[in-house]
């Protein structure tokens, strides 16, 4: 949440500040703003709105400092007005500031800085920040500008409470931008002649693709042609640069209308980049390289604990079903929000998995430390190469999804749920799976792009069903067993990106309340493939049509469905099962997606909602 980009180097910043920020929006898009070096002090442009707002206010060619900040805002103190939005200058104008997080003590620090005669213009703890460090400035008296801007910052992290990821300018120091983080990430980007910092890659790529992610309590002091790392505390850090493995061009929307569409369509591929090289040469089983536990460790593990929040959550359920099916191992799910606070007693042998895409969902991360600091083993699966949560779990699996900027995950979602069906049959293959059975469990996977480009297929036929129920505001997700997590996923599309009041529910659980809301005003929409509970879901499609409920069922080609049982029927191909859920989700999005274009929607930016949550 929140987006930051600074650069320093010899072009002028304020272009490539704004171009950062709009690759960025999907952080936060209710302000922004950014700070340029000017003269003796700083040119600072913010606008309530899109960073599109702020671009319209600012004149690049009257800004031609080669220095600057920026930042798009995801409000916490504060409401959304022009005075809350980043960068925030200190009262005596000597220092700017775009932070990303929240000071939790910043009403005590408020005090102490009226004390000292400096004053606010905002709600924001941001500010607070600004101000302390410019107060801690002033305190510093020996030595350079540079070396005291730098002290200054050490030391006002050194007095605040919360997280943070921070870029700061000086007006006594032109030309150096200091940042650094706690809790919300930063990473550096390494040019010639130049050097960024931001949020995230996906703003650094169309300067450079070296990157340095940085780690929390580092501290970085960037200058055109240099930069160097240390610790809050002083310690010096030498920094490992990667290079990011995408482009620019991944970043953009090319010919579609919006990324949540781009990135339905790039399902087929993200499934083949999620399976590249992750399968035994006998075909009999998927293997993984970066779990970090032998198989005799992995044999030994009792038990299971899955992670996540939001659509990842989600596909922590799916992978409930397959894992306890194939591998028959116990798996308990868990919101990374509650477990975090929750003293869970975990059985001694629990391995425990976190699911994130952007691998910075700050309730994750917390279940990750939790459970580290407990003592179990912790892996992730995660989209983001070198995000927090991958470099902080002890082993995993990165997704090679590519980046995904639709704030509804969409491609992540089904990445996870391929990985997840995987790890089933390998986990399955170390116990009760037979040779026979991994190759025809390992067949059915490899069919998975192919299948999801037959459902993506579908999309025209889809999207007259969308046409139809686009002016309801109530609808039910119903489906048993695998087919509950989609059931959950299809509601939580259907709100966060059209707005509608959307339930999911296993179909049984429909009786014991739900059926209640059930009419002509509320359709239900039935995951019904041919599986073994398919009588029963047909069953209650029957009872929610007698109470005159209009019926979307989706099914599978080989599924037994009466004529004329429901109003619309989508019929996907028949799919092997391990990876029934991640076709079956292919369906939900273009509704959903359809719908809420119909609506009106801004479906890459939903309202109030951002995509990498890194406040609590
Ligand atoms: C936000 C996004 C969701 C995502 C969730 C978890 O709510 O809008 O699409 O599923 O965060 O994000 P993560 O990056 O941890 O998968």
């Amino acid at each position: 949440m929140c987006g930051i980009i600074g650069y320093t180097g010899e072009r002028p910043a304020a272009p490539i500040l704004l171009d950062g920020l709009r690759r960025l929006e999907y952080r936060g898009y209710d302000s922004a703003g950014l700070a340029v070096s000017s003269g003796a002090g700083f040119t600072c442009v913010r606008e309530a709105g899109r960073v599109s707002a702020l671009a319209d206010k600012v004149a690049p060619s009257s800004l031609p400092a080669t220095c600057g900040i920026s930042h798009t805002r995801w409000a916490t103190h504060g409401a959304v007005t022009e005075a809350n939005a980043h960068p925030h200058l200190s009262s005596d104008g000597c220092i700017a500031l775009v932070h990303n997080g929240v000071i939790e003590n910043h009403l005590a620090l408020r005090e102490v800085l009226l004390a000292e005669k400096f004053s606010f213009v905002s709600e924001t703890d941001t500010e607070v920040l600004a101000n302390l460090i410019a107060l801690l400035y002033r305190g510093l008296d020996e030595g350079n500008p540079v070396d005291r801007f730098t002290e200054a910052v050490r030391l006002a992290l050194g007095r605040v409470q919360g997280t943070y990821g921070i870029a700061a300018l000086c007006r006594e120091a032109p030309g150096h931008i200091i940042g650094a983080r706690l809790g919300s990430p930063l990473i550096l980007g390494v040019g010639a002649g130049e050097h960024l910092l931001a949020s995230d890659a996906a703003a650094l790529v169309s300067s450079t693709r070296n990157v340095v992610y940085l780690k929390d309590r580092e501290v970085v002091h960037l200058t055109p042609d240099r930069f160097s790392l240390s610790t809050i505390s002083r310690q010096s850090v030498s920094a490992v640069v990667s290079k990011i493995a995408w482009s620019v061009e991944d970043t953009e929307k090319g010919d579609f209308s919006h990324f949540m569409e781009k990135e339905i369509f790039e399902q087929p591929a993200a499934l083949e980049n999620a399976m590249r090289g992750r399968f035994a040469d006998d075909e009999s089983s998927p293997k993984f390289g970066g779990l970090n536990l032998t198989p005799p460790e992995l044999r030994r593990i009792d038990r299971l604990l899955f992670c996540g929040c939001g659509s990842a959550w989600h596909a922590c359920l799916s992978a409930r079903y397959l894992i306890e099916r194939y591998a028959r191992i116990p798996v308990d799910v868990e919101y990374a929000s509650e477990f975090r606070y929750r003293n869970a007693p975990l059985a001694k042998d629990t391995l425990v998995f976190v699911l994130s895409q952007s691998g910075e969902t700050i309730d994750t991360l917390a279940a990750l430390r939790e459970a580290l600091a407990k003592g179990y083993r912790v892996l992730a699966i995660v989209n983001s190469v070198g995000s927090t949560i991958a470099r902080e779990a002890e082993g995993g699996i990165y997704q090679h999804a590519g980046p995904e900027i639709g704030v509804a995950s969409t491609k992540a979602f089904t990445s996870h749920l391929m990985l997840a069906a995987m790890l089933a049959v390998y986990l399955g293959r170390m116990r009760d799976l037979s040779f026979t059975e991994g190759c025809r469990l390992v067949a059915g996977l490899r069919r998975a792009p192919g299948l999801a480009r037959q459902a993506l297929d579908l999309a025209p036929a889809i999207r007259s069903v969308a046409d139809r129920f686009t002016h309801f505001d109530d609808m039910l997700f119903l489906g048993r067993q695998q087919m509950f997590p989609l059931a959950l996923e299809g509601a939580l599309k259907l709100k966060e990106i059209a707005y509608i009041h959307a339930e999911g529910y296993p179909a049984a659980e429909l009786k014991h309340g739900p059926i209640a809301l059930v009419g002509p005003q509320c359709p239900c929409l039935f995951l019904a493939p041919n599986d073994e509970v398919l009588p029963k879901v047909l069953s209650n499609v029957q009872e929610v049509k007698a109470r005159g409920a209009p019926v979307i069922l989706i099914s599978t080609a080989d599924a037994p469905i009466p004529d004329g049982l429901a109003d619309e029927h989508i019929i996907l191909p028949a799919c092997p099962e391990p990876v029934l859920p991640v076709i079956a989700a292919i369906p939900l999005q273009l509704l959903s997606y359809y719908i809420a274009v119909n609506r009106g929607c801004d479906v890459d930016k939903p309202r109030n909602l951002a995509k990498s949550v890194t406040v609590e």
